[in-house]
């Protein structure tokens, strides 16, 4: 069996080659993934592209136990990274530290991700310290939806710059960097030592991560605008079941 690439393989590659990442949410999906990525994200945007909820918000530990677990088993080759879905860090880094090594031990994931940057940077040394690689999240921060008003494109560059540099100094093995002008980014990538992985940050990150149903096109919800579409799923799958309903109506389906 082929050994999974590490945290440590993963943050080499800066400097090297560019990284890539997508999420997946079940294991039929990850197995396709698996031999083409560094690292697969177990997100909580699944909330909104599995679970048709309107933000991150209401997605629970459990949920994500329960795909993290079905997408290391789906995968043999990638890295895996499971997000902390809202409510089960913020309070403490106690907290963080409980949920962060249930979501590990149960699911058998290389490592966590958590949203925030100076605000986080004391948690985020304590999970490291304890054993806990911690992928960071700056930029637009999805379960700050309600305090900023939506999904927005971040462009406090000093901030967003005190952040990036918060969550290197705290320990965090790499971090995305979602929604900032390609030039906060790009000063990011260059100032830090870990690596970068943006969405929608343009392209001088260090890395690139996408949800995969928007790439494939099988997204039923808002696809923002920087995705790239490489596949029409949506549409391939409405095919199928047009014609297999009418195969059905027809006595086609089955063959006599
Ligand atoms: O939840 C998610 O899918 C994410 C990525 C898009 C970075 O946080
Ligand atoms: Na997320």
């Amino acid at each position: 069996m082929a050994k999974r690439t590490t945290i440590p393989q993963i943050m080499r590659l800066k400097g090297q080659r560019p990284i890539v990442s997508l999420t997946a949410y079940t294991a039929s999906l990850a197995n396709l993934l698996d031999e083409h990525v560094d690292f697969l994200l177990v997100g909580d945007s699944m909330g909104m592209v599995i679970y048709g909820m309107p933000n991150t918000l209401s997605v629970t530990v459990e949920m994500m136990i329960a795909h993290g677990a079905a997408v290391v088993r789906g995968s043999k080759k990638a890295c895996v990274i499971v997000d902390m879905p809202f409510g089960s860090y913020q309070a403490s880094p106690a907290q963080a530290f409980e949920n962060a090594a249930r979501i590990m031990s149960e699911t058998g994931c290389a490592g966590i991700k958590l949203e925030g940057g100076q605000e986080m940077a004391e948690t985020i040394a304590f999970l490291v310290e304890r054993g806990v690689p911690v992928l960071a999240h700056v930029g637009l921060l999805p379960q700050h939806a309600n305090r900023v008003g939506g999904f927005l494109t971040q462009r406090d560059e000093e901030k967003i710059l005190a952040d990036a540099h918060a969550v290197a100094d705290a320990g965090a093995f790499a971090t995305v960097i979602e929604c900032t002008e390609p030039e906060i980014s790009r000063r990011i990538s260059e100032e830090i030592a870990i690596p970068t992985i943006g969405i929608g940050a343009g392209s001088d990150c260090d890395g690139q991560i996408l949800v995969t149903e928007d790439m494939i096109g099988q997204g039923t919800g808002y696809v923002p605008s920087f995705v790239k579409r490489y596949a029409q799923v949506h549409e391939d799958i409405t095919k199928a079941v047009q014609n297999y309903a009418n195969d059905v109506r027809n006595r086609d389906f089955p063959s006599k």
